[in-house]
């Protein structure tokens, strides 16, 4: 409910010009912007960042754009799930206050020229099998930050080499936006909430398990370093693969917070375990801080 006791309804815009005049009215008003930005079909992870954006924030907006830019021929652009009337109910349910959903001529009237490049953390690990896929991303995010111009933008761990890079591009490029990211959240079988795991079949989704089971296993082993865990990881990744469907392993790594470069033998303190695999045809993510103990 608003205050005046009628439901809340986020103001939906499709358009730059009239997202700039509520913009500059807020600006007036001294409003602190909290920016989310989604590619839509919103789950409880997405409505977490929601709230955190509704603590931290005195105007919030939500995006739901599906960015052509950050997806690769023959990846799932297509079919990925377009559901704005159910994404504007959760936008009102977590009180939103606008949602700028616009159309792919709106963001991009013309193929843009230039482009942010992602650089080395953007072409290891994702950005490895997805060439490009990370340059298309930031793209997007740099445009939706000087469109909106939040004072702060919450993004999820679940994402987190996508995270990291949006942080080193408002480092380098001095992009006047405070990040802020929430944790991942999880189903009651772990399986990290992504919009993809619609795609998954029961059999699918039972051989995915794998992925939150080798993370939980790699971080229990942390206290032992770097080998055990990616022992114990590998472990529950080889039942994954020996499961029907398969879980064909993409990656399992142990990275740098800050870099997403891998950590080498022997380092202690703080790392994120990182996996990626395919179960039938959908390519799921998914990563677990934790705290490397000595070898
Ligand atoms: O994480 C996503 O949903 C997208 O990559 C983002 C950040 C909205 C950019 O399109």
């Amino acid at each position: 409910m608003s205050a005046s006791g009628k439901p809340w309804s986020p103001l939906l815009i499709d358009r730059i010009d009239r997202l700039s005049r509520v913009r500059e009215n807020w600006w007036a008003d001294g409003r602190r912007v909290a920016l989310v930005p989604t590619m839509g079909a919103l789950h409880d992870g997405h409505r977490a960042l929601i709230r955190t954006a509704r603590r931290l924030g005195e105007a919030v907006v939500v995006t739901i754009f599906v960015n052509p830019l950050q997806f690769l021929p023959g990846e799932d652009f297509d079919r990925y799930p377009r559901r704005l009337e159910a994404d504007l109910r959760t936008c009102a349910a977590e009180h939103a206050d606008l949602v700028f959903a616009p159309s792919r001529s709106e963001i991009y009237p013309a193929d843009p020229e230039v482009t942010v490049c992602a650089g080395a953390m953007g072409r290891v690990l994702e950005g490895a099998t997805r060439p490009g896929h990370f340059d298309g991303m930031l793209t997007v995010v740099l445009k939706l930050l000087h469109l909106v111009r939040p004072d702060i933008a919450v993004f999820g761990e679940k994402d987190g080499q996508q995270l990291a890079l949006i942080r080193k591009m408002v480092t380098d490029l001095d992009v006047p936006v405070r990040i802020q990211s929430e944790p991942t959240v999880r189903d009651s079988d772990g399986l990290a909430l992504s919009s993809r795991n619609a795609y998954l079949s029961d059999a699918e989704r039972s051989s995915a398990r794998a992925l939150p089971r080798a993370l939980f296993a790699g971080r229990d082993a942390a206290g032992g370093g770097r080998d055990a865990v990616l022992r114990a990881g590998r472990k529950a990744l080889d039942d994954g693969a020996a499961a029907s469907p398969p879980v064909e392993l993409d990656y399992l790594t142990l990275v740098s917070p800050d870099t997403w470069t891998e950590i080498p033998p022997g380092m202690t303190g703080p790392a994120i375990l990182a996996v990626a695999a395919k179960v039938g045809d959908t390519r799921l993510i998914d990563n677990l801080p934790l705290v490397l103990g000595p070898e």
